[in-house]
């Protein structure tokens, strides 16, 4: 696969750096939690999108270098052109590695192929692209902020620190179409469009056997590498847009489970002997052989060794959170998870029918997680679920390892833990620096390690 190997040491130096900015901002913004409960919104479809040169103008949001003080830093188009992958998006369909994908499948140009424009450029109908659109800037401002014909007016005011009238402009430029971008649950969905596909768009196993990356994705963690183009100081906290990393963290994990489950029930039906791969746990069939497996008691319990399983961590993850706020829904979740894993051996139809029990599971979790912020005694609840988790040996890809210590990361921060937070996982850490070698029972030993210390402290 394409340049994997370094990829998580990459993402969590990264993420060790921005951490410590997390930690300070976390206290003033409770009031933007109830913001993440607007699930359905969407994009709006209809507008017009003018294209990336309408915002890259020196006095708009293309200066050189940010501005001082002011509402917003000027210098998106700046951050985007250079360091964001997303302006890069559409270019790299024309490189060596597209080329070769594309190759393996049998496609004439990946550029000019829906299937992958899809997910790496901004595929606006042509009735609906504005003068100055280009396909070229890839993922431009528009695919996340929205179109920007109806709201471009209305979004230009002053831009001091001074400005009172902010958060009501804000909430105009909303009504004309701006996407809530700052909303963690319409965010999550927006990235997880492309970042784990959904019902529209898939990178679908065909893809993945011919070269494509395997895709992965946690919400706090992935807009910390993008890297983020706002500043969360005074006045964004004013215009009631700070979100803490953690409920980005539980958005994210969310929003995963339903995408996921979504994916399962259209693409479970088998085209031939196999239904599509790619919604299952890559890990479940990619791994080396290894004849010293110890099965953990979860399990043995769950299917007969050699199954396949469904790529169910982010309805993993939830399940423990849930538990820690509502003994019994997690445990309701738990049992879902295991039948829905389970109808996999009965029948389709069987399938079909966990997923949506599952579904409504999450709506109730969903509600009952926005009552109110996760306390510090059910952070640290967590934090000791998901390490006993590892601890257990339950943790056999490498996938699932990924997405707990992503987890962990995000509650650490959150808590304050302490100053060297970053070392604090380093025995966790180390197993997963390399994919193709990872061993779940070194994470087990790693976990129980971590685990120790933590009891102690
Ligand atoms: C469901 C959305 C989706 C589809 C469909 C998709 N991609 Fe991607 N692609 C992504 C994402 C997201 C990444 C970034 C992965 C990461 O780094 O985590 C990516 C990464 C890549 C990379 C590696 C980029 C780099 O910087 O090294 C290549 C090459 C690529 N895609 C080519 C293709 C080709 C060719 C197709 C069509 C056959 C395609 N993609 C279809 C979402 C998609
Ligand atoms: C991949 C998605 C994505 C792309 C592409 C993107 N943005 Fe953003 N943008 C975000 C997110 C997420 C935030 C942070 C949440 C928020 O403040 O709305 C943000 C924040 C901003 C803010 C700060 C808003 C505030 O209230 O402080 C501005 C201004 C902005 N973006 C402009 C741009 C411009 C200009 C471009 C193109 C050059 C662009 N964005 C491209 C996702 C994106
Ligand atoms: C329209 C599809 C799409 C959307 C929406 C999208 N991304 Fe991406 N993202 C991609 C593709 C494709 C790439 C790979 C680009 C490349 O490497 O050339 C990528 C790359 C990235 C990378 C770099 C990954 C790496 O391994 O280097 C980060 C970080 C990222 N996206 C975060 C986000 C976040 C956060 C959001 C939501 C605010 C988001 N993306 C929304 C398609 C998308
Ligand atoms: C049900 C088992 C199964 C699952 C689940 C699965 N694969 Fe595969 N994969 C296969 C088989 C079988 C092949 C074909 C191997 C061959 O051609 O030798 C393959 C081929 C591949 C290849 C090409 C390797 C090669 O040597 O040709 C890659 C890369 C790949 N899969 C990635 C993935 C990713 C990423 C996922 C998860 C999104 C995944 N697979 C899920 C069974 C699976």
């Amino acid at each position: 696969m394409i340049r994997t190997k370094h990829r998580l040491i990459q993402i969590s130096r990264l993420v060790r750096v921005a951490l410590l900015a997390t930690v300070s901002l976390s206290a003033g913004s409770l009031l933007a939690a109830e913001s993440s409960i607007n699930i359905d919104t969407d994009i709006n479809t209809q507008a017009m999108h003018l294209g990336v040169a309408s915002c890259a103008n020196s006095v708009c949001h293309g200066r050189a270098a940010p501005v001082e003080r002011g509402n917003i830093m000027q210098n998106e188009y700046r951050t985007w052109a250079k360091y964001d992958h997303h302006s890069r998006a559409y270019s790299i369909l024309k490189n060596s590695d597209s080329k070769r994908i594309a190759d393996n499948m049998g496609i004439a140009d990946a550029s000019k192929e829906p299937a992958c424009l899809a997910c790496h450029a901004d595929t606006t109908p042509a009735k609906l692209q504005g003068e100055k659109f280009q396909i070229s800037d890839g993922i431009g401002c528009e695919v996340c902020h929205g179109g920007a014909e109806n709201w471009i007016d209305s979004h230009y005011g002053a831009n001091t620190s001074a400005d009172s009238d902010a958060a009501a402009r804000h909430q105009i430029n909303l009504k004309n179409g701006l996407a809530p971008t700052e909303d963690p649950a319409f965010t999550a969905k927006l990235c997880q469009s492309c970042h784990l596909g959904n019902t529209n768009q898939l990178a679908d196993h065909e893809m993945m056997a011919a070269g494509h990356p395997r895709l992965r994705f946690e919400l706090d963690t992935w807009l910390n590498l993008m890297p983020p183009h706002h500043r969360d100081d005074a006045d964004y906290q004013q215009r009631g847009k700070s979100i803490p990393a953690l409920d980005r963290w539980l958005a994210g994990r969310m929003q995963a489970a339903q995408d996921s489950l979504a994916l399962l029930e259209k693409h479970s039906m088998p085209q031939g002997l196999f239904p599509e791969l790619a919604v299952f746990d890559c890990h479940s069939c990619h791994r080396p052989m290894d004849t010293h497996v110890q099965r953990s008691l979860d399990d043995k319990k769950l299917l007969p060794a050699g199954s396949i399983r469904i790529n169910d961590n982010a309805l993993r993850t939830l399940a423990t959170v849930v538990a820690v706020r509502e003994k019994s829904l997690g445990k309701d979740l738990s049992t879902a998870i295991r039948q829905l894993n389970q109808s996999t051996v009965i029948s389709n139809k069987e399938l079909q029918a966990s997923s949506r029990q599952l579904m409504s599971l999450l709506k109730r979790a969903e509600q009952t997680m926005a009552q109110s912020p996760l306390s510090k005694s059910e952070q640290q609840a967590i934090t000791t679920a998901l390490l006993k988790q590892g601890a257990s040996g339950d943790v056999r890809d490498y996938a699932d390892a990924e997405q707990l210590f992503l987890g962990l990361q995000v509650l650490a921060a959150n808590q304050n833990d302490s100053s060297n937070t970053a070392q604090y996982y380093d025995a966790i850490f180390t197993v997963l620096n390399d994919e193709k070698s990872y061993n779940p029972n070194r994470f087990k030993a790693a976990a129980q390690k971590t685990l120790k210390a933590a009891m102690e402290k």
